[in-house]
């Protein structure tokens, strides 16, 4: 996949894609991140990309022509989204359609945002990483490449599988889990996770998954049309494991 990202800031993104599972898909071919720096399009000696903004009003706008002669020479793979919090949220599921294509392009702000006429006439869209607001769209465009690098065919390896996490398959968020030791300063696995009996794991799991999506999300559970009349049993056999 190759995705293709504008910003003023190239080395924030590549220093972050450079590291971990990012950077080995990257080196092994899986991930064609290419960086463009639209400063790099400016003609004064300044090398200016913003101005203020028409009508008056506080911060700094980046100009349209370095975005626009960026975004031409480079002719990136479409759809182009601007970063910004106004866009549509990102989420999971966008992670996977995004994650089926042979490559996207992202556009990071600065200051106080672009001129509209980016909007207008150059970007196919605009994309939100939630309702904050950040001082660039570099960490945001730094989230949706790993968010869908990640479900790349072979960018995870064999040590996950999208399907079982939260917002996998099942709708749910993720069962709590352990590893060793059995007893850490008093605080013990539960019993069901060391019995050797698979098939009560799977259900224990299952009904984990579900109290904590009951209690964090209840948003969630009602996408996924409420809790079927097994998995009410499971509930009841498996009590919640606590969380703070
Ligand atoms: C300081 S912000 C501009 C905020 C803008 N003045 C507003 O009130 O909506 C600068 C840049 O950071 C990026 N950014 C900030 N928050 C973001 C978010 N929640 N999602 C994606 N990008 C964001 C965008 O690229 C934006 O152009």
């Amino acid at each position: 996949m190759r995705i293709d990202v504008f910003t003023l800031f190239p080395t924030l993104v590549d220093g972050f894609c450079s590291e971990s599972l990012l950077g080995k898909a990257r080196g092994s071919g899986i991930l064609d991140l290419r960086l463009h720096d639209p400063r790099q399009h400016t003609t004064d000696v300044h090398r200016t990309v913003d101005d203020s903004p028409f009508g008056g009003g506080a911060g700094m706008l980046m100009r349209p022509e370095p975005i626009f002669d960026s975004v031409e020479a480079a002719d990136p793979p479409r759809p182009l989204f601007l970063l910004g919090p106004g866009g549509r949220r990102f989420d999971q599921p966008i992670a996977h359609q995004l994650a089926k294509l042979d490559g996207f392009s992202l556009l990071c702000g600065r200051y106080e945002g672009v001129d509209h006429r980016v909007r207008q006439h150059l970007v196919d869209g605009e994309m939100s990483v939630g309702d904050v607001v950040l001082n660039g769209g570099e960490v945001a465009a730094c989230l949706v490449i790993e968010a869908v690098a990640r479900l790349l065919p072979g960018a995870m390896g064999n040590a996950a599988s999208p399907v079982d996490e939260s917002f996998g398959v099942s709708g749910l968020l993720e069962e709590p889990h352990f590893t060793r030791p059995a007893d850490f300063r008093g605080w013990d696995v539960p019993d069901v996770l060391r019995s050797g009996d698979h098939a009560r794991v799977a259900r224990w799991r299952r009904a984990q998954a579900l109290h904590r999506t009951v209690a964090a999300r209840p948003d969630l559970i009602e996408a996924r049309g409420g809790i079927s009349d097994d998995e009410r049993v499971l509930l009841e056999e498996f009590p919640p494991v606590p969380y703070p």
